[in-house]
């Protein structure tokens, strides 16, 4: 029979998906990727694979579980499979360098950016930025990981020189503009099968480590909501990001972007493993999870009727 397979590396992430796929009355398999063996020779089951591979893995000593996802994920494909997040989706999860040429291939402007190997070529890349605030983020990141805001160029280069500076787990840093907001959120849009769902509005005055997760909560936290959900983003960038997921075999992803002073929208992180906010999706009445699970049950139906027909 026919199933749909989680692939994931994270078990702390799935219980709101497991109940939601449950509550449909959905036949699911739960595959945890992080050490294992691909036999190119054998034929994979039959089903939907929803690939939930996060680029945070590394976090969470499971550093090689996205190389081990792309192996499944090219078996998969190799054999046809209906894969949701494709190897594509993988390549971008793993990697803003190219999140951002591919944002920037479809019209959808990112902030600048130098993506830099090597400690020297940090320094180099942060000393002919120019001048005023400057960030500097890891390629591979998650979770807002060792996002860090300078001052300027020399306090950024104080800090690669330092013994905290820590290389990015894939060896590449990125030199970034800082965006300044006139009021501390950014705004995170939802998409489900490719379609905008919802966006949330995270209030950022408290840093940069922005997972919505409940598994991510830390106690003792603001009493003000963090998450807010709003239901609607302007239509132009709405339209952008469907255009730029559906070229990029992306279906299920949370796309982050900043609103600067004079009202340019800059987008800076596509995530392909989406958590949602349970609190925030309380107060509106919304439920990602069971977005998701409905659009993953639809393709299963897909699929049946397929083999069915043949
Ligand atoms: N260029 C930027 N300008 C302003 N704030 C930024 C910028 N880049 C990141 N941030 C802040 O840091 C957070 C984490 O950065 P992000 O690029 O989303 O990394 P991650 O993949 O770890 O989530 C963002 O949600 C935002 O609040
Ligand atoms: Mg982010």
């Amino acid at each position: 029979m026919a199933k749909i397979y989680v692939l994931h590396e994270n078990a702390a992430w799935l219980p709101p998906l497991r109940q939601a796929l449950t509550a449909l009355g959905l036949p699911h398999e739960e595959w945890f990727l992080n050490q294992g063996t691909v036999d190119l020779a054998a034929m994979p089951p039959d089903g939907v694979f929803y690939n939930r591979m996060s680029a945070s893995s590394f976090t969470r000593g499971h550093v090689h579980a996205p190389e081990l996802t792309a192996g499944v994920l090219a078996w998969l494909q190799a054999h046809g499979r209906r894969v949701v997040n494709d190897g594509r989706a993988l390549e971008l999860e793993v990697s803003k360098v190219r999140q951002y040429a591919a944002l920037s291939a479809h019209g959808i402007r990112t902030p600048r950016t130098i993506a830099a190997v090597g400690r020297d070529a940090v320094i180099g890349a942060a000393q002919g930025f120019g001048p005023g605030p400057m960030i500097l983020k890891p390629n591979r990141g998650g979770k807002g990981h060792d996002v860090r805001l300078f001052d300027d160029a020399e306090a950024l280069v104080g800090h690669v020189r330092s013994d905290a500076y820590e290389p990015p787990v894939d060896g590449v840093a990125l030199v970034q503009e800082y965006i300044q907001a006139p009021a501390p959120f950014i705004t995170r849009a939802e998409f489900v099968g490719g379609r905008f769902l919802y966006a949330v509005r995270v209030d950022t005055s408290l840093g940069f480590e922005l997972c919505p997760a409940d598994a991510c909560a830390v106690d003792g936290g603001p009493p003000v909501p963090k998450f807010t959900i709003v239901d609607a983003i302007d239509p132009d960038l709405r339209a952008d990001y469907e255009r730029f997921l559906a070229a990029n075999g992306i279906e299920v992803a949370g796309i982050e972007f900043i609103v600067d002073r004079g009202g340019a929208i800059f987008t800076y992180d596509i995530n392909t493993n989406t958590n949602y906010n349970p609190d925030a999706e309380s107060r509106a009445g919304r439920s990602g999870m069971g977005a998701l699970a409905r659009f993953l049950g639809d393709e299963l139906a897909r699929l049946e009727e397929i083999r069915a027909a043949v």
